[in-house]
């Protein structure tokens, strides 16, 4: 599988990243990257750089693009010109398959940027999901965490809201833990920015055991005690209502960016 990656940003560093801990080598990766700083820091990582003009003679399976939305389309255009034969896999919020010059040739795809540690969740939209190159992106992507196939297009603004922007809604949430934890415990100190690693991470651990989140909580609470006030007081404040406001307004604007293009 050879992948190369226009706009070496955040996301295709996190699935680059996944992919090198797979074991994939770094002459299957190439990149195609104008900002001279992440060039140097991909440089660093002996990547490949090349240039547009480059993309024709080098027979990709795939040609990841990952640049910010505004982009988008004069790139996906700049890359047909280079190479008419090229399959586009768009990692690209909120552009449709329809805006692009030739819908026929394009792959989306939702990564999160867990993929870096091969916990990525995936979601993939194509018109023929039957494809050589529909299945080189599951296997793309199944190599730096999950897939999930969507038979709908419009489920793409969904799935960005609440497994895209939504891990960010949980770093967030996580902070205010952070904050208060620091009042004391300042993170600075070794071990309080440990303790506060595993206590996140065991959060994970927890649910690989018991995949219910009533049961899990049911296992900390007890009646009249500490972890039952602190519940009430979210419930009473409607924590539900801000976090399903919150998927909304990012579905809602994954629909506006779709439109403005
Ligand atoms: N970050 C995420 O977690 C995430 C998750 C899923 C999807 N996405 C989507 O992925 C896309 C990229 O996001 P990102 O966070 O990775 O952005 P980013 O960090 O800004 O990376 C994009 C990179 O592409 C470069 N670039 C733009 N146009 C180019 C061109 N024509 N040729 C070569 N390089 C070009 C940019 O350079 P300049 O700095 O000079 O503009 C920048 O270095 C966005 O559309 C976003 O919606 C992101």
């Amino acid at each position: 599988m050879k992948i190369c990656f226009l706009g070496c940003g955040n996301i295709s560093q996190a699935i680059i990243d996944g992919l090198l801990k797979r074991g994939i080598s770094t002459s299957d990766i190439a990149c195609i990257e104008r900002n001279e700083q992440r060039v140097e820091s991909l440089s660093a990582q002996n990547l490949q750089i090349i240039e547009l003009e480059n993309l024709a003679s080098m027979d990709f399976d795939l040609v990841v693009l990952a640049v910010k939305p505004k982009d988008a389309l004069s790139a996906e255009q700049n890359i047909f010109k280079m190479a008419p034969k090229a399959v586009i896999l768009s990692v690209v919020a909120g552009i449709g398959i329809e805006k692009y010059s030739q819908p026929g040739a394009i792959i989306r795809a939702m990564p999160n940027t867990a993929c870096a540690f091969g916990k990525g969740v995936t979601a993939l939209y194509a018109k023929d999901q039957n494809s050589t190159a529909f299945k080189t992106a599951n296997e793309l992507f199944n190599e730096v965490g999950h897939v999930l196939a969507l038979q709908n297009e419009d489920e793409m603004h969904r799935f960005t809201s609440i497994i895209g922007s939504g891990q960010a809604f949980l770093f967030q949430v996580l902070n205010t833990y952070l904050q208060e934890f620091e009042k004391i415990a300042p993170i600075d100190q070794v071990d309080a920015k440990t303790m506060f690693q595993d206590f996140v991470s065991s959060l994970g651990d927890s649910f690989s055991q018991e995949h219910n989140f009533e049961s899990l909580i049911n296992k900390i609470k007890s009646p009249g005690g500490t972890t039952q006030a602190g519940l009430e007081s979210l419930v009473k404040n409607n924590l539900d209502k801000i976090l399903q406001d919150a998927f909304q307004a990012a579905e809602d604007r994954s629909i506006e960016i779709s439109n403005e293009k």
